[in-house]
């Protein structure tokens, strides 16, 4: 269930409580000093027959000392099994083809052992495949948890209201399932979540989704990428005032005013891509933070780009696949901090602007598919020292290549494509 952006930009959001947690348990892996407690180990066993493992995995489970089990954590002066994680990932277990990520996927059945690790705080049981079984609902008595990720295990049905129990929640992570809910009342009381990632959740019927999550002051991260969110309450403010990151795409948004976004100042990243939305973000001016604006796939027009060119915190703009005509204006020239700009698949006209040339560390300038010529290059393209993927092709582009381009040492994509270039390729 990837999503198929046109832009891939990967972020890597480090936030302070976050990365403090993962600390403590990256320390509580595998001490050799404690010893792992009987009743637990066995709850783990009793887990483990439950579970499909075709990769064999699990092989390091047997003997005495659980703590030394792959993917357990133990508290190192208690012993208590805090740290339960079978995440199977594609990129950090370095698999050499998509079989092996596949077939080192856990399946089975998720025995209610686990509530015999009472102390447990984390749970991870991401990218695994849990097909066709809920999520269960016992996992509401693991109230200990600060950490749960069930993204893309495969889970269908209902989000249990069981989970409302886990108050101490931080960190919950059910996108990438084919589940839904009937109502969202259940999270509302999850008050120290600081992240939440429901994409792919249907919440056609929580139309209530923003006065719920409204009861969730914490909140730093907040994806809700594809979840049918095109019908919801009006609500004027939110308090969640201390978000960083919002993903809203795909969720066909029309026509919203996104007013209650007004609050929302310490917004670093705001994704809207894959919606149908045509209306000037005004909002964005409130966000002094701002710095990745995710905007391709809808139906801004060139009054929208107008509306952009005074945030100059922004780093990375993409209103790829818009509805944006006439020449780039001029103003754009004060986006001194951009690293990435895409544009491609627009209704541009014009020269490449000199103007361009102020943008000393883009990385990625997009402007395929529109109608850009007017005469040749600019030199001006030779002063990216940073530019690594430079994609022209679809346009009108007509004249030489500038010899200013061999000066490019970090490019590494390069498409100059149906245009009408000629003269020789600089060497
Ligand atoms: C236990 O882990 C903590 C960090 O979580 C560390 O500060 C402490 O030194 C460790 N104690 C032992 C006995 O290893
Ligand atoms: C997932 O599990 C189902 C049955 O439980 C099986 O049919 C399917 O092949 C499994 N898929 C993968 C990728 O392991
Ligand atoms: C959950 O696991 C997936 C990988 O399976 C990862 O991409 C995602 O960032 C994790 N979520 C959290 C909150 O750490
Ligand atoms: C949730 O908490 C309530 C009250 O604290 C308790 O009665 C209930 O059994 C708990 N549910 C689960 C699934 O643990
Ligand atoms: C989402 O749920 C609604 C209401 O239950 C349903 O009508 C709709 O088809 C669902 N969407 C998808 C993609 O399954
Ligand atoms: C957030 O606002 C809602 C009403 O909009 C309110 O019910 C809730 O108590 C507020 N939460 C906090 C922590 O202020
Ligand atoms: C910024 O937010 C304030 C309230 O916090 C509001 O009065 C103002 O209209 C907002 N400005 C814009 C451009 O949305
Ligand atoms: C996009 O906006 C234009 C007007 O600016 C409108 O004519 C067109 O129908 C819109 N397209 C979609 C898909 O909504
Ligand atoms: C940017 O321009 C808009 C009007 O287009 C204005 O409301 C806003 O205050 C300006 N922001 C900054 C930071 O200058
Ligand atoms: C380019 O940047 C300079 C300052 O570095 C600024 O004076 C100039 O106005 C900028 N050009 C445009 C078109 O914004
Ligand atoms: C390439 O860069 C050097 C300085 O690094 C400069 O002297 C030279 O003029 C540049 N060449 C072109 C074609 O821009
Ligand atoms: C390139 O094309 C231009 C017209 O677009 C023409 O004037 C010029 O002579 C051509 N140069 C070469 C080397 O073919």
């Amino acid at each position: 269930m990837d999503r198929n952006t046109s832009f891939v930009v990967v972020l890597v959001h480090c936030y302070l409580s976050l990365a403090t947690l993962f600390c403590m348990f990256a320390f509580a892996r595998g001490n050799p000093n404690v010893l792992c407690r009987e009743v637990e180990r066995e709850a783990l066993l009793r887990f483990k027959q439950g579970l499909i493992d075709r990769s064999n995995r699990l092989s390091s489970w047997i003997g005495e000392e659980c703590c030394m089990w792959r993917g357990i954590g133990c508290d190192n002066i208690t012993a208590h099994v805090i740290q339960l994680n079978l995440r199977n990932d594609p990129y950090a277990d370095s698999f050499t083809t998509f079989e092996a990520f596949k077939s080192s996927k856990l399946g089975g059945v998720i025995s209610d052992s686990l509530l015999e690790l009472k102390h447990l705080h984390y749970l991870d049981l991401s990218g695994n495949n849990f097909t066709d079984a809920h999520i269960p609902r016992f996992f509401g008595g693991l109230q200990n948890l600060r950490y749960l990720n069930l993204s893309d295990a495969g889970f269908v049905g209902t989000i249990p209201h069981q989970l409302t129990n886990l108050s101490n929640l931080h960190s919950l992570d059910i996108g990438y399932l084919f589940v839904q809910v009937d109502n969202l009342e259940w999270l509302s009381h999850l008050s120290l979540l600081e992240f939440l990632d429901l994409s792919y959740v249907n919440l056609s019927k929580a139309s209530n989704w923003l006065q719920v999550m409204n009861m969730l002051p914490s909140l730093s991260e907040l994806h809700l990428s594809s979840c049918e969110l095109n019908k919801y309450d009006p609500i004027l403010y939110v308090n969640f005032s201390s978000l960083t990151m919002l993903d809203l795409s795909s969720n066909n948004f029309v026509y919203s005013t996104f007013n209650w976004m007004n609050s929302l100042t310490s917004l670093v990243t705001l994704d809207l891509s894959y919606n149908l939305i045509q209306i000037p973000l005004t909002v964005v001016h409130n966000m002094s933070c701002l710095r990745n604006l995710y905007l391709s796939r809808n139906n801004f027009s060139s009054t929208a780009l107008n509306l952009f060119y005074n945030i100059t915190t922004l780093e990375r703009l993409d209103l790829a696949s818009n509805n944006i005509r006439g020449v780039l204006p001029r103003a754009l020239g004060s986006l001194s901090r951009l690293t990435h700009l895409d544009l491609s698949d627009n209704h541009l006209e014009g020269k490449i602007p000199r103007f361009l040339g102020n943008f000393s560390n883009l990385q990625l300038l997009d402007l395929y598919g529109n109608n850009l010529g007017g005469g040749t290059l600019p030199d001006e393209l030779g002063k990216y020292q940073k530019l690594s993927v430079l994609s022209l092709y679809g346009n009108m582009l007509s004249g030489p290549i500038p010899m200013s381009i061999g000066n490019l040492s970090s490019l590494r994509t390069l498409d100059f494509y149906f245009n009408h270039l000629n003269g020789t390729i600089p060497t």
